[in-house]
């Protein structure tokens, strides 16, 4: 048996992003021993990539905007497919959380009046993006972090979580991890466990993504039990950088857009103007005099088209590129040079300025930018309570991307930070509660403990095999092939074979070298949950046979109204084998997938959607 550390703590969080950290300033205040478990370093998250703003309706620039817009937008945004409560909890609370981000110290830009000044993003009826500049995402790491480490909680910084464990009577209670830099093996013991570990995106060649995003908390929850929900519904942001190739899928803000950048194709047509769909064309001009009379009067309500939602957008530019109307290295042209003065783009998107300039010799305040789709986020997620955020296994929360259901099947710009706000705090009351009424001591399911770290410590003993990088190579080539932006059902089961062809091979992994700073075997130890989340986003993507938000499908190009009424879900029943496949985690051959029915959304709520807005 391999030696390990142990702790023992009331909650223990796993991912340290804006979810993460806010849920566990949240059980701290209610007197409960905390601790953040993260992969990477404090302040280092994907929370950082959500960089134009934090969506609340505070009215600061829109008086007229409130709470049950903002779900509206939310909702139409997710084509329908949202857990109606999440969005309407989203809504309501997200103001609050800002004002109180605030007086934790959070320096958000100002209206003349001192006011937090808001901006447009796609989708948004109203400006309404409360940001600093584009370093929103940064600003609230930073501010959560000062708080969570002044208000006593405890962080376990470069540890990787490898299983979430039982107690002897079922319940989570406990994670198996190692300290990336030693290699050593760590437990943690708790009454609660939240999971708030962000998403999935290193699936995928071109992401805006770092290398934590291998969808740990997705795949740790459905081994233990979970049901996740509505994987196929992945959002290609549609602003990455395309060149140079070092940096492709690098984030090119929404706020470039939202503050009056266009979208040009190669001959110089915004053509955005042709893609808008009925949906929306009420509420967008539809010539470019219109938008450019919209900027100049910023009268609410009138949409540019190039601020559609992003499900929208990234498939316009791909069918541009398509069609031979792209950019020299595979975009298309993010024109705000000849929109705003050069004093105008440096304040309000100086990483913007400083990330052209530096990564790809571009001034933007002279040039345009090249840009296309790249991998943002997974609107698909661990099932969870609205209210609670409990998932289906009992001693299990989570909070933030890793959650499903908020967004439905497509997630509009800046809900994301809000996101975690709002459900990072309730994440953190809903295990604080849970744990205050479990008092007697945890007995972790020892058995559970050494079937992870044998499988993790697996690709070590092997004298050859399979490299990480070559499997995690062509997982990502198979995920951009044929489950990216535009998919068919012969492309999806093509894209299964190989599923089941990497998951083989990395049954055979090797890795030369120990323990010890060793980034082959950290890869290896990623692989069995990239090709979990990987199934299950293809998975679902077969089984929703209807094009709906981040989902589209050539073979069924239109919304499907009766399966606008279900969530895929998907499970590893209980009697399964579960350490049959990789890293002695279970096969993906034991994911089971359905429909089950979304939840019945009330009267009052509904009529928002019927009176003439
Ligand atoms: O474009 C952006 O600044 C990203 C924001 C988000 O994903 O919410």
């Amino acid at each position: 048996m391999t030696e390990y550390e142990t702790h023992e703590f009331d909650v223990v969080i796993v991912g340290a992003g804006g979810a993460g950290l806010r849920a566990a300033v949240e059980a701290r205040a209610r007197g409960l021993r905390t601790a953040l478990v993260c992969k990477s370093l404090l302040g280092k998250a994907h929370t950082v990539m959500a960089e134009g703003g934090v969506a609340a309706s505070l009215g600061n620039v829109y008086p007229e905007d409130n709470w049950e817009v903002h779900f509206r937008d939310t909702m139409r945004g997710g084509k329908m497919l949202n857990n109606w409560r999440m969005a309407q909890l989203h809504a309501q609370e997200s103001p609050d959380r800002v004002r109180e981000l605030e007086d934790w110290g959070a320096l958000f830009d100002r209206t003349k009046d001192g006011l937090i000044l808001q901006r447009d993003f796609g989708g948004h009826r109203y400006a309404r993006l409360a940001h600093i500049g584009d370093r929103t995402g940064l600003e609230l790491i930073r501010t959560l972090q000062q708080k969570a480490v002044a208000d006593g909680i405890e962080v376990f910084m470069e540890v990787k979580a490898v299983r979430l464990v039982h107690d002897t009577t079922g319940v989570v209670a406990g994670v198996v991890g190692y300290h990336r830099p030693t290699g050593e093996f760590v437990v943690f013991r708790a009454k609660a466990v939240v999971l708030a570990t962000g998403g999935v995106g290193k699936s995928w060649m071109y992401t805006s993504n770092s290398w934590e995003s291998t969808g740990d908390g997705l795949a740790m929850a459905l081994w233990a039990g979970a049901d996740v929900i509505d994987m196929e519904c992945v959002q290609f942001h549609p602003t990455g950088m395309v060149w140079p190739l070092s940096v492709r899928g690098l984030l090119v803000t929404e706020g470039v857009r939202g503050d009056g950048g266009v979208l040009r194709n190669s001959e110089g047509v915004r053509f955005m103007f042709n893609y808008i769909p009925p949906m929306f064309a009420a509420e967008t001009a539809d010539t470019e005099e219109e938008a450019d009379r919209w900027y100049e009067d910023h009268s609410a309500g009138r949409r540019t088209a190039e601020l559609l939602p992003r499900d929208e957008v990234a498939r316009a530019i791909n069918s541009e590129v398509k069609a031979g109307r792209g950019s020299p290295h595979g975009g298309v042209f993010l024109d705000i040079a000849t929109r705003r003065s050069a004093e105008y783009i440096r304040r309000r998107l100086p990483s913007m300025y400083h990330q052209f300039k530096e990564l790809a010799g571009v001034d933007i305040t002279v040039d345009p930018m090249e840009v296309g789709p790249t991998c943002h986020y997974v609107m698909g997620g661990v099932r969870v309570d609205a209210d609670t955020a409990a998932t289906t296994v009992a001693g299990l929360f989570a909070a933030g991307e890793v959650a499903g259901g908020m967004h439905g099947a497509n997630r509009l710009g800046g809900n994301s930070l809000s996101d975690l706000l709002v459900f990072g705090r309730r994440a953190g009351i809903g295990a604080a509660e849970y744990a205050a009424t479990h008092t007697g001591p945890v007995t972790l399911d020892e058995g559970e403990i050494e079937v992870a770290v044998r499988g993790a410590t697996a690709p070590l003993g092997r004298e050859e095999g399979e490299s990480p990088y070559d499997i995690h190579r062509d997982l990502q080539e198979t995920m951009q092939t044929l489950v990216g932006i535009i998919r068919t059902g012969s492309e999806l089961e093509e894209a299964m074979g190989k599923l089941d062809a990497l998951e083989e091979r990395a049954g055979r992994v090797a890795v030369a070298g120990n323990r010890v700073y060793n980034p082959g075997w950290n890869l290896a130890t990623d692989l069995p949950s990239m090709l979990t989340v990987s199934r299950c986003a293809t998975l679902g993507a077969i089984n929703r046979k209807e094009s709906r938000g981040g989902h589209t499908r050539d073979d069924f190009p239109v919304a499907d109204p009766e399966l606008g009424k279900v969530n895929f879900v998907q499970r590893i029943p209980h009697d399964a084998d579960h350490t049959s496949g990789p890293g002695n985690c279970p096969a993906t051959r034991t994911i089971s997938i359905a429909p089950e029915p979304l939840l019945v959304m009330p009267d009052e709520l509904q009529a928002l959607f019927e009176e003439d807005h």
